[in-house]
């Protein structure tokens, strides 16, 4: 059982209006990486807001691993596959769809400052605050959320639901 949350029209409008806040702050030019799999819809509507917004930016991924197939995380994050090269010396702005223990994102952040780029900004569509283990600074939040399990687009609950189109609260 899935009960919509968040519908298309409100994602629609906070991404774009967040897509206007990254280019104030950041400028137009950085490379995205977004941390997969979760963050792929997010990611592409992101993208195209910022490119209406007049950003530029390089498209990254990695996969990380988390939460199996579990409503809780197992505590520990792995990298799956390469760290990008291409940050080098850039910006980053690194995504992901949820922010909630932090550890993924801080993890990300250290992997990717290796690379020594000219700095790094966090993006989460949805953070749960309440939940956060590792303190993490977030610079780019879309919607602040309760302690609820959510799934759609692109977040799963056991590899389902990453389909729809809006975001719900799983039952
Ligand atoms: P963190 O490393 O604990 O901050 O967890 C972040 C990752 O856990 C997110 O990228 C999601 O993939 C996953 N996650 C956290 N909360 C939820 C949820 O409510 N539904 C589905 N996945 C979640
Ligand atoms: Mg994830």
């Amino acid at each position: 059982m899935i009960q919509e949350m968040i519908p298309v029209e409100r994602l629609k409008n906070r991404i774009g209006a967040l897509a206007q806040e990254i280019v104030s702050e950041i400028g137009p030019d950085f490379v995205m990486v977004g941390l997969l799999k979760g963050s792929f819809i997010f990611m592409a509507d992101l993208t195209r807001a910022l490119s209406r917004a007049g950003a530029t930016p390089q498209i990254e991924f990695i996969r990380l691993s988390s939460y199996g197939m579990s409503k809780e995380s197992a505590g520990e994050v792995h990298l799956l596959g390469d760290v990008p090269t291409e940050v080098a010396g850039k910006k980053v702005l690194l995504v992901d769809d949820i922010a909630d223990t932090g550890r993924s994102l801080a993890y990300a952040h250290a992997l990717l400052a290796q690379r020594e780029p000219e700095g790094i900004w966090s993006c989460a569509l949805l953070d749960k605050p309440s939940r956060r283990e590792i303190e993490i600074a977030i610079d780019f939040t879309g919607f602040p959320i309760d302690d609820v399990f959510v799934a759609g687009y692109g977040i799963d609950y056991a590899e389902n639901y990453r389909h729809l189109p809006f975001i719900g609260i799983v039952g």
